[in-house]
């Protein structure tokens, strides 16, 4: 059996489950349940000088069938006194030891900071959590992500909480930034023990056409609020990835953001994170997912001969390069199975209208299409729109003999460099002349 126990910076936990800090960690209640159901940690819902919240405060963008694809909040930290958060935590520790409970904070002066990261170690907090991260509410207040946003700032108040803290130190980044290891280099030179990301990214989810009033509505008014669930993960991994290979960030990361199944962790984890901590879909579906995460996980590892968590984590790393380094000699193209197809010829329109022409409609009375091979560019679209599964597949065309990337072109000279220059890619590629497409 793999051996799934984790260890963030020091902060054990029998798996690398964590509730991220978010409305399923608002109480002592909740975060029992969720260690009993087998969730490995819990970041405690913000403490700080509790907040008052507003009514309506959540939307979500619901995909066709789908439903909170994304999903929005416009939500503060707690609205629970700092005595009662502390006496729970103290309570939960007490029934689960070996369960990592982290408190997550956001204070604003130094002092502040001091005493609730001595509050929280001593009601038994196996961590902290700076949330530098909320984009909405808290930052108009200075706080949250108008911190994430300053990395100078970031780094003299990490700097303050490790002047007194004992237990391992994690910073939670805001995602709303051109440059996310700014802030996680910072958070590094200031002496966390990790980084947790990302937090919620800005958004207003969508107007009513009736009112003109934006969703979450409060009395008639709306505010921007945070992003997140399965729509963001794409984000997510992106920035996690930044962080990982960051040089000046070397730290562990806590990877947040749309994971819903122990395919999203683990995604995650290829990418550098050594856990991952889970929100939206324990809002959607409740604590009963983390029973098909975590078999889902150590079938993963059985399968590919993984013994515990640090055989795989970082291992997608090597194979994320900057652009220019990917080679151009690859050469795949679109290949149609006339069994699988069910000729809605979706295909054909995506191609024809929306890439390069490359698809033709059959003469023969059938409904499935050919790929014109000269014409196809191999950039994946058709297989995409396909609503069938393994119907089209992008077939290696090149012999695997050559590789030159664009920087190898640069090197050499054999790059474009004027308007008009011969070395185009796209030179001697076939389009119909602009008038063709009148006569359809
Ligand atoms: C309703 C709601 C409240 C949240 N409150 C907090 C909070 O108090 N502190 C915090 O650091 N993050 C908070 N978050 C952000 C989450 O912890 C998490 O970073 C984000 O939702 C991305 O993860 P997900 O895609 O799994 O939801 C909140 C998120 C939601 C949806
Ligand atoms: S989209 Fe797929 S199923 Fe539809 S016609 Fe094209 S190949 Fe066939
Ligand atoms: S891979 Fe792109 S260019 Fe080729 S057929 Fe499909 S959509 Fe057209």
């Amino acid at each position: 059996m793999p051996n799934i126990s984790s260890n963030l910076a020091g902060i054990r936990s029998p798996n690398p489950f964590w509730l991220a800090s978010a409305p399923p960690t608002n109480s002592g209640y909740q975060v029992m349940k969720a260690f009993d159901a087998g969730w490995g940690g819990a970041v405690w819902k913000t403490l700080g000088v509790p907040i008052i919240n507003t009514s309506s405060r959540y939307g979500a963008i619901n995909y066709r069938s789908s439903r909170m694809v994304g999903f929005n909040n416009i939500e503060l930290i707690t609205d629970r006194t700092l005595a009662d958060n502390l006496r729970e935590i103290e309570e939960v520790k007490k029934y689960f030891p070996e369960h990592a409970v982290i408190a997550s904070l956001m204070v604003e002066s130094r002092a502040e900071w001091h005493q609730i990261v001595k509050d929280v170690e001593n009601a038994g907090a196996d961590g902290v959590e700076l949330n530098f991260g909320c984009p909405h509410g808290m930052c108009e207040r200075g706080m949250g992500s108008a911190v994430g946003q300053e990395p100078s700032v970031l780094e003299t108040i990490t700097r303050w909480v490790k002047e007194v803290a004992k237990v391992p130190v994690i910073v939670k980044l805001t995602p709303n930034i051109t440059d996310i290891t700014e802030p996680a280099a910072a958070a590094a030179r200031g002496g966390a023990d990790a980084i947790s990301l990302i937090n919620t990214i800005q958004s207003l989810m969508g107007v009513d056409l009736d009112t003109f009033v934006p969703t979450p509505m409060v009395d008639g008014k709306s505010t921007n609020g945070g992003y997140c669930g399965p729509a963001v993960k794409p984000i997510a991994l992106n920035m996690v990835k930044n962080c990982a290979q960051d040089p000046d960030v070397r730290i562990p990361i806590s990877g947040i953001g749309g994971i819903e199944n122990w395919r999203d962790a683990v995604e995650h984890m290829l990418l550098g994170a050594s856990n991952v901590q889970v929100c939206t879909a324990v809002m959607h579906y409740g604590f009963g997912i983390i029973r098909e995460m975590i078999p889902g996980l150590e079938n993963f590892m059985r399968e590919k001969g993984f013994e515990k968590l640090d055989d795989f984590i970082g291992k997608a790393l090597p194979n994320v390069k900057t652009w220019e380094n990917l080679n151009l000699k690859y050469k795949v193209i679109a290949d149609i199975s006339a069994e699988k197809c069910i000729g809605c010829q979706l295909c054909y329109t995506a191609c024809e209208d929306g890439a390069h022409q490359a698809i033709a409609l059959p003469k023969n009375g059938n409904r499935v299409p050919e790929i014109i091979e000269g014409n196809c560019v191999g950039c994946n679209l058709c297989s995409l729109v396909c609503p069938v599964e393994e119907c089209i597949t992008m077939v290696r065309k090149d012999d695997g003999k050559k590789h030159e990337s664009w920087k190898d072109y640069m090197a050499a000279d054999k790059a474009p460099t004027t308007f008009n220059d011969d070395r185009a890619g796209g030179k001697g590629h076939w389009v119909p002349e602009p008038a063709a497409a009148l006569k359809r």
